[in-house]
């Protein structure tokens, strides 16, 4: 019986830490959707979007934090805010459309106008509330906190939450390596493209902070077609030698790097490693400069990936970087959120490249994409199964591996890159962060 009363589950049998076995009903189970909702999403930073989707005052993009829609929008004074998409007369949302810019969101119900900045302006009908509307206390209802790393805008419901710098953590570290590493920053390369997957969001968590042992079995077919970008020796070579790294806070990546310097920046422009190595530190360069794959998820979905590729064999690498969502629309279902990015000093021709590469294998009908989805699927089609939610999953390479001490970036590092040590520590978060009332 794992569900011992309405609102309390027994963690400890749900993720057993003792055998690293983590319930099959993590994954299904309406109710513990139901909890994530309130004690992750609802507590959680959570990305919102890129500042080069929102370049101009009245820039705005909808999105989702947790269960609820929101609009991201750069107001008239440059500051981005975030706004739960609902009218607070009768509930409408206030806007349908993806993206736009607007000075102000006017109501399709009753026409209710609110600025760019949330703020009531009008009702339409505001003689019959004889001037005593607080229109004050009728704008747009606010998320509780707003800040951004570099150009990763993100949001919080909790206004106790610790800051975003302390939530990410070491995990900025990282993060910089492949989205703050040039002066001028990253851009967005296309409108992020969207798409319904019919599966558990923390098993894309789980791929991404990372599942190191699928690589071969699961992506075997586009590999043996020689799409990636660096010799396939090579990238066996950098499996071997690297590490996987595990963050406070649930984070984690990895760093898929060359043991040497003979392929320096792979997939990179040349023209822009004065900026790499001018703008990262000698160890986050080092990182960059011998890497062929990273993964990484910030707890709880956010994801990263950069993959050098050669789709088209034509002996010319592209480094293709993309940021992921796994946003849940219930138990059993994610919108794939995926944004392609190069750096603003790229020439424009590496930057197309990027979006074409990213597209080719990444993207909704990507080559590597589809392996994967196809197999998450499978787990909750599985999972849903009455005897099925009841097994466990094993994770127990975990156990017999501890961090070591000769990798140069922060946080626990594991070698090599293979056990599941990060994968059941994002569980070990997970239950942490889920048992807190
Ligand atoms: S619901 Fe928006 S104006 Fe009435
Ligand atoms: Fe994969």
């Amino acid at each position: 019986m794992l569900r011992t009363t309405d609102d309390f589950y027994d963690w400890d049998q749900l993720i057993d830490e003792q055998r690293a076995h983590a319930s099959t009903s993590i994954f299904v189970d309406e109710q513990i959707y139901a909890l994530e909702v309130e004690r992750i999403f609802n507590r959680s930073w959570l990305f919102l979007g890129h500042a080069t989707e929102i370049p101009n005052p009245g820039d705005f993009v909808t999105r989702r934090m947790g269960d609820d829609q929101v609009i991201l929008i750069r107001g008239d004074d440059g500051k981005p805010r975030a706004f739960l998409n609902q009218c607070p007369h009768r509930g409408s949302l206030i806007s349908k459309l993806d993206n736009g810019n607007c000075q102000h969101f006017v109501c399709s119900y009753h026409g209710w106008t609110f600025n760019n900045a949330g703020q009531l302006k009008t009702t339409s009908y505001d003689d019959f509330y004889q001037g005593k509307l607080d229109f004050s206390a009728n704008g747009l209802r606010a998320v509780a906190q707003l800040d951004s790393h570099g150009e990763l805008i993100f949001a919080t419901w909790d206004a106790d939450a610790v800051s975003l710098s302390d939530y990410l953590g070491d995990m900025k570290w990282y993060l910089d390596i492949y989205f703050n590493r040039t002066p001028g920053g990253m851009e967005v390369l296309a409108p992020p493209q969207r798409w319904i997957v019919n599966t558990n969001w923390k098993l894309g968590a789980l791929n991404f902070g990372t599942d190191n042992q699928h690589l071969h079995p699961t992506h075997m077919g586009p590999t043996a077609l020689g799409i990636l970008g660096a010799p396939i020796n090579e990238v066996v070579n950098a499996l071997g030698s690297s590490y996987q790294i595990s963050l406070d806070g649930g984070h984690g990546c990895v760093n898929t790097t060359l043991p040497h310097d003979d392929l320096p920046y792979t997939g990179l422009p040349k023209e822009l490693i004065p900026l790499y190595e001018q703008t990262l530190s000698p160890e986050q360069a080092t990182i960059l400069r011998r890497n062929v794959v990273t993964v990484g998820n910030v707890f709880p979905y956010l994801a990263w990936i950069q993959v050098a590729l050669d789709t088209e064999r034509k002996g010319e690498a592209i480094a293709a970087g993309t940021l992921r969502l796994w946003q849940p629309i219930g138990p059993h279902q994610i919108e794939l959120t995926c944004w392609y990015l190069a750096e603003k000093e790229a020439p424009e021709a590496h930057k197309q490249a990027v979006l074409a590469e990213g597209l080719r294998t990444f993207g909704m009908s990507g080559m590597f994409e589809e392996d994967d989805l196809d197999i998450w699927s499978s787990i909750v089609t599985a999972g849903k199964g009455s005897i099925a939610s009841t097994s466990t999953m094993n994770f127990e390479t975990a156990l017999n591996f501890e961090p070591v001490d000769d990798f140069p970036g922060p946080g626990r590092a594991y070698f090599p890159m293979l056990p599941e040590c990060e994968q059941f520590n994002l569980l070990k978060h997970w239950k942490q962060v889920m048992s807190r009332r």
